[in-house]
């Protein structure tokens, strides 16, 4: 698989009062960490830790920030030969302000090199070996990658390349355009989080966004937080909950909707089925919520498919007025 997005260290900041006092005071706080951040390389991590054998393509800079990206990638077996590093721009970097016991964080990002990687730069990684190829945070790459990703999607498929799409949340607020509907055309899988396809469909109820979305072209699974995850793939609707196997000890959900994806995208590559496929996503999701950040559990396909069969599932035909008017 080659994932195609964001790659920045995180700076996570903890304490019960994390507010910047400006005036040049000094506050100390609980913790400061320096993590695996962005969408793309979190997913990645999770993707390797399930066995698949994985590739990133992001932009980043020849600075320290990148360095570290780079060393954590290629500590977790995840290709790098397809990272594009820009001399003349900073690693993109993101600082989080998490303020755990009032379940709550502000972020400040810098997209330094990140929204420069092109489709140009992923035609030399689109192997023979390539099976699958996703984009995760289409929304920040999308003034380089928007033009061209939907012909490069439609390249991949004609070459047998499954393709899937986590757009995560778009900052300008503009969300769904002429161009995402074209490369939407083009996508296997898309999956968004329940305000992420709400806004991604102009519609209020997360069941007619699902319906919206995938009269598009492509099956949608909806990350819906605490609740599990919904699916539809034309003929049912799915809906998961949590693992019966994972007990408490919620830490942060930082990263979860992406280990959530590489799960989804491992259960399809091993042939379940987008329900059984979806219960592996949650499984994964779920997991990470263990521990802190997005990379900090380590969940690999055994403990996934386990974890996956206490995952309830319920499927429903799609109504016959749904079907007909489709
Ligand atoms: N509080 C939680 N407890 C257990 N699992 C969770 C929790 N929040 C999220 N998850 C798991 O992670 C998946 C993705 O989470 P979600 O927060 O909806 O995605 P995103 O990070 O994209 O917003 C969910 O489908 C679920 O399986
Ligand atoms: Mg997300």
């Amino acid at each position: 698989m080659l994932i195609v997005g964001d790659c920045n260290p995180d700076v996570v900041v903890v304490g019960d009062d994390v507010a910047p006092a400006f005036g040049q005071q000094e506050k100390l706080v609980d913790g400061i960490s320096l993590v695996t951040g962005g969408s793309a390389s979190i997913m990645a991590v999770a993707a390797a830790r399930l066995g698949l054998r994985v590739g990133l393509a992001a932009a980043v800079g020849a600075d320290a920030a990148g360095e570290f990206m780079l060393g954590r990638l290629a500590a977790e077996g995840v290709d790098t030969s397809a990272m594009v590093i820009r001399p003349d721009r900073a690693t993109a970097m993101t600082v989080v302000l998490s303020r755990p016991h009032a379940n709550d964080r502000a972020i400040l990002t810098a997209l330094g090199a990140m929204p420069t990687v092109t489709p140009a730069d992923l035609a030399p990684a689109m192997t023979a070996g390539l099976r699958h190829l996703h984009v995760s945070s289409y929304f920040l790459l999308q003034r380089s990658l928007g033009p061209g990703l939907a012909e490069l999607f439609a390249v991949a498929r004609s070459r047998g390349i499954t393709t899937s799409l986590d757009t995560n949340w778009d900052p300008a607020q503009r969300w769904s355009d002429e161009r995402l509907r074209a490369v939407l055309a083009e996508t296997d899988v898309l999956m968004p989080n329940e305000a992420e396809a709400m806004h991604l469909s102009g519609k209020d109820e997360v069941g007619d966004a699902v319906r919206s979305l995938s009269a598009d072209g492509p099956r949608v699974v909806v990350k819906l937080g605490s609740q599990g995850a919904l699916a539809a793939d034309g003929r049912s609707w799915h809906r998961a909950g949590l693992p019966a196997g994972l007990g408490p000890g919620f830490v942060d959900a930082i990263g979860a909707g992406d280990c959530f994806n590489a799960g989804v995208i491992a259960g399809l590559q091993r042939g379940l089925d987008l329900a059984g496929a979806m219960a592996v996503g949650c499984a994964v999701g779920s997991a990470s919520t263990r521990a802190a950040g997005g990379t900090g559990a380590r969940t690999d396909m055994a403990a996934a498919l386990a974890l996956a069969r206490s995952v309830p599932v319920s499927s429903v035909p799609i109504g016959g007025r749904v079907a007909r008017s489709r």
